[in-house]
């Protein structure tokens, strides 16, 4: 074991054969860890050991005297259990406010002697006892001192218990509180969800606590580390149930109108994974996994109309697979899973109580789409991962946030890879991970995987390691991780680390000292360094390199990628290796086969040239997603001028022979940029008849295996490159393409009960079907769109609206959305972002915000993440001298107004501007030309 081949080298015509570069070369080589540069910046090797040295972080320029202005709890005191009853109240009070009463007792221990209890609570009115806050008292022989005063810290989220003398270390008491919060639609903590069902208002209780809200539920030490037992009781109406993490067992009616469920004690865990729900939902459920119960919740409605088959038919198995990979059995006696109308994130892994949007969970058989049913089996991967890797095991603090995250984005592609194994589901990590996070980590403004305890405190910077780094980046580098170590050995340190800190914390180099433990267990297996130190060049410096192979000397070199070329690298560039890489005559050298390696790879010229004439004469020779490498390679590394343009241009020329969705994918994308760079100008019609002559072999090939479009293709990604090929052969031309669409969308028109359209081309076939047609087109998408009664219907539709080519409709929607009767308010700037997204729409946007700034920013700007979306979304076609003088005087003329959450995506436009506008003039007669010689 442990040479992994990593780089296939041909010898020899039409020979396929590996060479023995060990990947650990590669990934030993590649951006050499700098050891005195990162103890300048503060950084040590090792979290876990080097503790002691650590100078005092940057960040924190004064440090707050009192342990309550601390954002960390002090280590005092630790949780044992809590009783906690809750009773939500889902009709409002005579004030109508929707409230929450509670109840909590918290077992603890005294490990170190103090005369302070600090404990999470924010936003609960507390119940006075005797003038305070709390009651406390002794457990066993103990007697509790005395409570002198108590107060509560807005800032820090704290209640505090001043004593009259200290705590007895090794002894344990019990502090009770009564509470009272409210049950707002914040989708924070416990809030609440509204939604109609036949015509009547529901609400409905429910919980995210992840990451700090369990404060806001009821008074709690809310840090991952502070595990504890927790006994739920939940008082609700008659007519409704109650689900928390356990099973329940008792449901007793109590008074005529009340209920009163418990549960089963949880296992140790942390706060954040606490759930409390209210509702008058149903289920479905199995027990295929022996004893396991498995049920799937909906609005009832959803569950009637069978919404709900789907996941339940893909958690079995899905747990099964896990069950066998992490070689744990599931650890909780239930599997509760709930689709949500309100809720913020995709997903929720609450220990035995999974929570999701809808269009996460439920499955219309005919109303969803195939790309909806991948979704769907993701999340379940995703989120199910957790109840083992994040739940059973948890980490420390949020600052380790990649490692939980990037590990589950990670394995969620073999856990949906067992559930639907004809997908090809595993090499789609390239697309949804691998290439998305490259273009994020590839600017000069990105940040390393891994911070620092001290670095993280504040809950707003507790939120911002949720980011594409953790999630993408974390999954890419572990997945290098497993393929460099091999799978079975990967998971045998997996089920090791599981099974030590089973309902425990780690750090996160407690995961590299198992798999070093499970490598050194493998007889035979050798790797060049620790895990440890491999690991350390990934997680501790941003950023990732580009490998060059010369194959004229066989020297490989490395350097720092970074899409700007005039940025300044801030890491080392040494590390240039020999190892056997020269070629000649007709071989060719492909490096970062399976593109495990988190790194591009650029060849030396002839090398190049060899491996697009290999594509030309026989594509199927590399792997799918080796195609995709190559076309995305090669245009990033054309962005970052490191190759020629036409180069880049060059690896498209085979697509007209490409029938598969991930080279396909991964062109377009890339295309995608030249399309917003070059359709307002000349270039634009030698591209459109380039890719025209490029798409239409794949477009009459779907017509072929959909027997002239009556079929659906029968692979799972040959339904989405069907998507592609309908939509650019449509938008670019192609002969046949428009009189399909258009006379589909006729017959819905003609009978409008009855939608001939694919779930699966609906969104591509309305926008091509609107953008072709006039206002008749138009008008009666509108009312299907008021009609819609399924969210991703009402979506789809409400984009395709956008898609119209006739201006004075388009200045019609522009003005709809600002009233909230026709668009929602929380749809208006996504809408707007969808006309901006036409060439057409574009300037009349631009001229639509700049005109009612204050009034949109007042309006639809507090706080919204959308905001930001909607400045890039308007400008990414900015590339003129005069786009950007107008994005200036924009700026100046409304710095009274502000720009709120958009101010730096403000920055990043004029920035992404001047960048375009220099890549346009240095490449569009190079561009005009390439297209227009290909293109004949
Ligand atoms: C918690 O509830 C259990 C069961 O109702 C009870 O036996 C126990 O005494 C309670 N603990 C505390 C600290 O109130
Ligand atoms: C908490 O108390 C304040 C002050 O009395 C009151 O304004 C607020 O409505 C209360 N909140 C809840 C949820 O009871
Ligand atoms: C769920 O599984 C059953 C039994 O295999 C199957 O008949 C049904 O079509 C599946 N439902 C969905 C939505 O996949
Ligand atoms: C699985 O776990 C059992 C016990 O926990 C252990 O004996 C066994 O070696 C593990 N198997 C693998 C492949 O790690
Ligand atoms: C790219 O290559 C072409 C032809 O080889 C050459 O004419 C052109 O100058 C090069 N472009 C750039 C930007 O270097
Ligand atoms: C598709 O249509 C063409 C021309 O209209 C016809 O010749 C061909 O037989 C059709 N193919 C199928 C499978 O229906
Ligand atoms: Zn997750």
């Amino acid at each position: 074991m442990g040479r992994v081949y990593y780089v296939s080298k041909n010898v020899g015509l039409g020979m396929l054969v590996l060479a023995t570069i060990a990947l650990a070369t590669i990934i030993a080589l590649s951006i050499a860890y700098d050891k005195e540069r990162a103890k300048n910046r503060g950084k040590p090797e090792n979290e876990a050991t080097d503790s002691t040295s650590m100078p005092t972080p940057l960040t924190t320029p004064s440090t707050p005297k009192e342990p309550w202005d601390h954002y960390r709890l002090p280590d005092s005191l630790v949780p044992v259990s809590y009783n906690v009853t809750l009773w939500p109240r889902l009709r409002p009070n005579a004030d109508g406010m929707y409230l929450f009463t509670g109840y909590s007792a918290v077992i603890f221990s005294c490990v170190k002697e103090t005369d302070l209890i600090i404990i999470h609570s924010n936003k609960l009115n507390l119940t006075n006892f005797y003038g305070h806050h709390a009651k406390l008292s002794g457990l066993g022989d103990a007697t509790a001192p005395t409570i002198q005063k108590t107060w509560l810290v807005v800032k820090t989220h704290y209640l505090v218990l001043q004593l009259r003398s200290a705590l007895a270390v090794g002894a344990s008491y019990v502090l009770h509180t009564e509470f009272q919060g409210e049950l707002a639609d914040d989708l924070e903590g416990f809030y609440r969800s509204e939604y109609t069902e036949d015509g009547v208002k529901k609400v409905v209780a429910t919980s995210q606590m992840q990451a700090t809200y369990a404060r806001k539920t009821f008074p709690c030490f809310d840090e991952p580390a502070m595990k504890a037992v927790f006994t739920v009781t939940i008082i609700h109406d008659q007519g409704t149930v109650a689900l928390s993490n356990g099973r329940e067992i008792d449901s007793v009616i109590d008074g005529m109108p009340l209920r009163v469920t418990t549960f089963e004690p949880t296992e140790r865990m942390s706060t954040y994974l606490l759930a409390f729900i209210v509702s008058d939902f149903v289920n479905i459920q199995s027990t295929q996994n022996s004893n396991l119960l498995i049920r799937i919740w909906a609005r009832r409605k959803a569950i009637e109309d069978r919404q709900g088959d789907y996941a339940l038919n893909v958690t079995g198995p899905i747990l099964q697979f896990y069950e066998h990979y992490y070689n744990a059995t599931y650890p909780l006696s239930k599997s509760d899973q709930i689709a949500l109308p309100d809720f913020n994130a995709g997903a929720m892994e609450n220990w035995g109580l999974v929570t999701y949007r809808e269009t996460a969970l439920l499955y219309d058989p005919i109303m969803s789409s195939t790309g909806n049913k991948e979704r769907i089996t993701t999340v379940i991967a995703h989120e199910l991962a957790h109840m083992w890797f994040g739940n059973l095991v948890t980490l420390q603090w949020w600052n380790d946030l990649w490692l939980n995250e990037g590990f589950a984005s990670y394995v969620e592609y073999l856990g949906a890879d067992y559930a639907e194994p004809t997908w090809n589901i595993k090499d789609q990590i390239i697309l949804y991970d691998v290439h998305k996070v490259f273009a994020v980590d590839a600017l000069a403004s990105s940040h390393p995987l891994s911070r620092r305890e001290e670095e993280v405190n504040t809950p707003a910077q507790i939120s911002e390691m949720f980011n594409t780094i953790s999630y993408s980046k974390g999954a890419a580098v572990l997945r290098m991780l497993s393929e460099f170590l091999t799978e079975p050995v990967f998971a045998k340190g997996l089920s090791s680390y599981l099974n030590t800190f089973a309902f425990g914390n780690t750090v996160y180099t407690d995961l590299w000292d198992h798999l070093q433990q499970a490598v050194k267990n493998t007889p035979g297996m050798h790797i060049p360094h620790t895990v440890h130190n491999i690991m350390n060049r990934w997680t501790l410096q941003m950023g990732f390199p580009v490998v060059t192979i010369d194959t004229r000397t066989g020297s490989i070199t490395q350097k720092h990628f970074l899409l700007d070329p005039d940025s300044e690298s801030v890491l080392p560039n040494p590390g240039n290796a020999h190892i056997q890489m020269r070629v000649s005559g007709e071989d060719w050298v492909l490096a970062n086969t399976n593109v495990s390696g988190y790194f591009r790879v650029n060849y030396d010229l002839d090398n190049w040239d060899r491996l697009l004439s290999l594509l030309n004469t026989n594509h199927q020779a590399l792997s799918i997603i080796n195609r995709a490498q190559i076309i995305d390679d090669a245009f990033n590394l054309a962005r970052a001028k490191i190759i020629n343009t036409t180069l880049a241009l060059r690896t498209s020329k085979y697509l007209a022979k490409e029938r598969d969705y991930i080279p396909w994918e991964s062109a377009l994308r890339n295309l995608d940029y030249y399309i917003l760079m070059f359709d307002r100008t000349e270039v634009y019609g030698a591209l459109q008849l380039y890719l025209k002559k490029q798409i239409q072999p794949l477009f009459e090939y779907f017509k072929t295996i959909t027997a002239n479009w009556t079929k659906v293709p029968t692979g799972h990604t040959d339904r989405y490159n069907q998507i592609n090929a309908i939509g650019i052969a449509c938008s670019m031309g192609v002969d046949g393409c428009r009189e399909l669409i258009k006379s589909w969308y006729r017959q819905w028109m003609e009978s409008p009960h009855h939608n001939p359209i694919h779930p699966n081309l609906k969104t591509t076939v309305y926008c091509s079907a609107i953008a072709f047609g006039g206002v008749e087109e138009w008008d009666f998408a509108w009312r299907m769109f008021k009609n819609a009664t399924l969210a991703s219907e009402a979506v789809r539709l409400r984009s395709a609206m956008a898609c119209t080519k006739v201006p004075w409709l388009l200045n019609r929607y522009l003005e709809y959305t600002l009233d909230p009767t026709k668009i929602r308010k929380q749809d208006a700037t996504s809408t707007i972002q969808y006309i901006a997204r036409n060439v057409v729409g574009m300037p009349l946007a631009w001229n639509f915000v700049r005109a009612r700034w204050s009034y949109i920013f007042q309006h639809y700007g507090r706080g919204s993440f959308s905001f930001s979306n909607l400045v890039n979304g308007i400008t990414k076609r900015f590339s003129t001298d005069f786009e950007l003088q107008e994005l200036k005087k924009f700026k100046e003329d409304n710095l009274h107004v502000g720009f709120g959450s958009a101010t730096l995506a403000l920055e990043q436009a004029i920035e992404k501007t001047t960048a375009n506008i220099k890549w346009v003039t240095e490449n569009k007669a190079h561009v005009l030309k390439w297209f227009t010689e290909e293109s004949t």
